[in-house]
Formats: C-alpha cells, structure tokens, sequence
C-alpha cells in the first residue's frame, strides 16, 4: 500500500499542484488568476400573468373568459372553454388540424391570438351541424369514409366548408386555368390544391377529396 503523506506529500497537495502547473502552462498566468466561478445567483420570482377580460362569439354563442394576452385562439378552445374538437397538430400553421371558419373564412387557430377576434364570428367543428342534422360535408365525409383515425378531421371539414365558399366567390387558385373566372368549377386537381394546407398523416386524401367532391356537385 502506497503511503501519500511521505515526506509530508498529501494526495490532495499532489492534485493541487498539478492543477496550478497546467493552469499556467495554458494561460502564462499564476494560478490565483484563474477566474473564480460567479456566486449563484437565485432565480427571479416569475411575474405575475396579467390576464384580460375577452367574450368570444362562437358557434352562436358568447363566451366569456379571463385570459392571458398571449393565448392562441385553438388553446383558448381547447383549455378555457372546453371545446375540443379543433386538433392540435403542429401548432404553428403546418398541418391545418385547428383549422376554423372566422367570419366564414378558414384560419389556422394555432396562429393567431384570441384577444385578436373579439366581435368576429367564430364557427368551429362543433358548431356546422344542428340539433338535428349533421352538416352536409360532416355526412359526406362518413359517407365516403374521409377519414381513418379522425385526427385531422375537424379541420378538413372545416377547411372544405371554407373552400367551397372561396372557390364560389371567385378566389383562384394556383391550379386554375382562368383566374379572371367569377367561380370555379371544382375538379379533382381544384381540391387537392385548395385542401393542401390540411395534412392527413392516415392518408385518406382519395376519400377526402370523393367527400368534397360530392358536396361541391350537389351544391
Ligand atoms: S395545429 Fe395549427 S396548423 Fe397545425
Ligand atoms: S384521418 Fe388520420 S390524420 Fe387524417
């Protein structure tokens, strides 16, 4: 067994020395120059969340809520008030699973605050169909079985329901061959490229697409 306090040489003098050797032999300085760590500094108490007063409109209804400013409109839904039919996928704008009608055009929920939309007209998944009847692009989807797990759902249907009214209200699209045309005549290739914000990792695109279609025929 080794003894470490021959001639007076402890283990942690041994340690000590070695440490100083290399610290001057990479800096040129003595080793009482070897910056000393900072004193822990305790954390800052968070500050208080001031919350704002907000009545939202939606699906014919006023909510009232106490939110933080920052609040998105889908986690709004979502966690304030209950209305969980509006998906959270990505959340920020890639994927369309929050996609809702305000003022009766689509948006992401995920991309805008709701202190944003105080006075609009909010129309999300839980409110297309009545009492009684499902919304015409609701039955169309079961009919056409426009879904496998059903995460992406709510939006597609919500952003078809949009669609239908652009593409019938004259907006064009990157596939139409005439965009001075007033309406547009909803083809196969229309949809697709109308309905490419909305991501369906199930991949139910064929019978997505079968279900607009259908819609848009009747209508
Ligand atoms: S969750 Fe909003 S676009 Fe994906
Ligand atoms: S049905 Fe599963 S993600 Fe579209």
């Amino acid at each position: 067994m080794i003894d470490d306090t021959r001639a007076g040489l402890t283990r942690r003098a041994v340690l000590e020395t070695g440490a100083a050797t290399g610290f001057f032999l990479v800096t040129g300085l003595p080793a009482s120059s070897q910056p000393q760590p900072a004193a822990a500094v305790p954390p800052a108490a968070p500050a208080a969340i001031e919350t704002v007063p907000l009545t939202l409109r939606i699906n014919n209804r006023d909510f009232t809520v106490d939110l933080d400013p920052r609040t998105t409109l889908l986690d709004t839904f979502r966690n304030s008030l209950g209305l969980t039919g509006s998906k959270k996928g990505c959340d920020h704008g890639q994927c369309g699973a929050c996609t809702v009608l305000v003022n009766g055009r689509r948006i992401n929920s995920c991309l805008t605050l709701a202190v944003m939309h105080e006075g609009d007209e909010i129309t999300t998944i839980e409110g297309l169909a009545t009492e009684d009847e499902l919304h015409p692009m609701q039955a169309a989807f079961i009919a056409k079985d426009g879904f496998q797990c059903g995460y992406c759902t709510p939006g597609q249907i919500c952003s078809a329901v949009g669609m239908l009214q652009e593409a019938a209200t004259g907006w064009p699209s990157h596939v139409s061959e005439d965009i001075a045309a007033e309406t547009f005549g909803l083809t196969d290739a229309e949809i697709r490229e109308r309905m490419s914000g909305n991501i369906c990792r199930c991949a139910a695109y064929a019978n997505i697409v079968a279900a607009i279609r259908d819609v848009s025929e009747e209508a």
